[in-house]
């Protein structure tokens, strides 16, 4: 699907216009020669930053739903009196993005590639100036929907290996450069509960580094961003029950959003110095795999009681954001779907964030308004500290109480034990992992939180 704009306000012929409507239900009418698609949206100077953006995807949504190839629509930024403080630049580049997010399906194991009936949007009304907002939102779009896809792959297809091809491939063009550390390289760096976590697995462990360098700015030191790259989480030998093992082929999303950040980030060429890294690594179950029980140490010097097979996540994370420090980050944050109890605390509908920094946590919930992928604090106090307390090892990776109050915290403070002295954040994603009904999008994977990611890089 391409988006055309046109400095014209007339719909020119073979396209259908696209009508907002405050009510009535949404549906396709022929007025003289031409034909119109009514969305109900309500009263224009009601929508907020919010509905703005689910707003435009349904447009793609319902243009699909009726078969249309062309639609045409006009954007009058004076109708939207609840964007005036956003500005025009946001208004195109969220149209740019959430028309691109909408449009992306997975169909990479459709047997007959699907026909493409949807081949244009074309925006009319558009002035000059609208040109680069819109060729930047699409951008963001297309990394975002390239996460999507490595996200949405099976375990079997996305490996370990494969996600550093994976990283190779997106990130070929441009002035980012990918390095992908083997089991052997990884056992030289120490870093223990990589390798505790993948060696019950066939397909090996390797650390990915992604490394971009655009012009120089004034703050010192690079941002890290960190993402968790369970390729298939099985649970371990605590095998996970049922369904809930499903779509853990998914476990690798903080690590695709890294991948399709630093594209992003790259792509725009973005002043400044950036890094990802993502700890791969499939959490098997087989007679290698580690025990409950096991200790295992960690790139720190840390020694780490398994007291869970299941709570992995934290374990490779740990040695990837001790690594974070050899670059004197200025910032590290870390992406994650580490916890299920991040969904029973906020539903679908947040990213949860946690830091101890409270002005980087208010940042991080306005960029989240700011770019759609939100987000919503809980606490890092010192008063949790006891839950990561060891019982044979330094710490564990879950209470030694199996206390199950509190798990993303928990989580989280785990984290924080790797990453003291440093400005750090970490994003659990869980609950952002596949998308909800509301969201407008294509089932599986929602490419969050990249856009929020490529904001921190701008705004940070
Ligand atoms: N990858 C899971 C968390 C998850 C669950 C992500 C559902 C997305 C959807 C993580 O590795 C995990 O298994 N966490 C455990 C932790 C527990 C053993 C302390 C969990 O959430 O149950
Ligand atoms: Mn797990
Ligand atoms: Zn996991």
């Amino acid at each position: 699907m391409q988006v055309k704009t046109t400095k014209g306000v007339a719909v020119p012929s073979g396209y259908v216009r696209v009508v907002f409507d405050v009510k009535g239900s949404e549906r396709l009418v022929v007025s003289g020669k031409t034909m119109e698609l009514h969305l109900v949206t309500g009263k224009l100077d009601k929508v907020t930053h919010r509905t703005f953006r689910t707003m435009v995807r349904e447009i793609v949504v319902s243009a699909k739903k009726h078969k249309l190839a062309k639609v045409a629509i006009e954007f009058d930024f004076s109708k939207f009196k609840g964007l005036a403080d956003r500005g025009e630049d946001w208004m195109w580049q969220n149209i740019a993005e959430n028309l691109h997010l909408a449009n992306y399906e997975f169909v990479k194991y459709k047997s007959k590639a699907p026909k493409v009936v949807l081949k244009e949007i074309l925006l009319t009304n558009v002035g000059k100036s609208a040109s680069k907002a819109i060729a930047h939102g699409e951008t963001v779009a297309t990394y975002a929907n390239k996460c999507r896809d490595i996200a949405n792959t099976t375990g079997g297809d996305m490996t370990p290996e494969l996600l550093g091809k994976a990283a190779k491939d997106i990130l070929k063009g441009t002035k980012a450069t990918v390095k992908v550390l083997d089991e052997k390289q990884i056992a030289k760096l120490k870093m223990g509960g990589i390798l505790g976590v993948g060696q019950g697995a066939q397909a090996k462990p390797r650390f990915i580094i992604i490394e971009y360098k655009g012009k120089a700015k004034k703050s010192a030191g690079p941002i890290v961003f960190v993402g968790k790259g369970i390729t298939f989480d099985t649970g371990g030998l605590q095998v996970k029950p049922g369904m809930s093992m499903y779509e853990m082929h998914m476990d690798m999303s903080g690590g695709a959003s890294v991948i399709g950040a630093l594209g992003a980030i790259a792509k725009l060429g973005l002043p400044g110095h950036f890094i990802g890294l993502i700890p791969a690594a499939e959490n098997a179950i087989s007679g290698t795999a580690m025990r409950p029980g096991d200790v295992l140490t960690m790139m720190s010097g840390t020694t780490v009681d398994v007291l869970h097979t299941d709570a992995e996540g934290r374990l490779v994370l740990a040695d990837a954001l001790h690594y974070a420090r050899q670059y004197k980050p200025r910032l590290v944050i870390d992406v994650a779907t580490l916890t299920g109890a991040a969904l029973v605390a906020v539903g679908q509908h947040a990213n949860v964030i946690m830091t101890k920094d409270r002005e980087l946590e208010d940042t991080l919930r306005d960029l989240g308004e700011e770019s759609g992928d939100y987000t919503f604090p809980l606490p890092l106090w010192d008063e949790y500290k006891a839950h990561t307390k060891g019982v044979n090892a330094d710490i564990a990776n879950i209470p030694s109480s199996n206390s199950s109050y509190g798990g993303s915290i928990n989580g989280g403070m785990f984290l924080a034990h790797f990453t003291k002295d440093l400005l750090w954040a970490h994003i659990d994603m869980a609950p952002r992992m596949t998308s909800t009904l509301s969201d407008k999008l294509a089932k599986g994977a929602t490419g969050e939180p990249v856009r929020l990611l490529v904001k921190i890089a701008e705004r940070l």
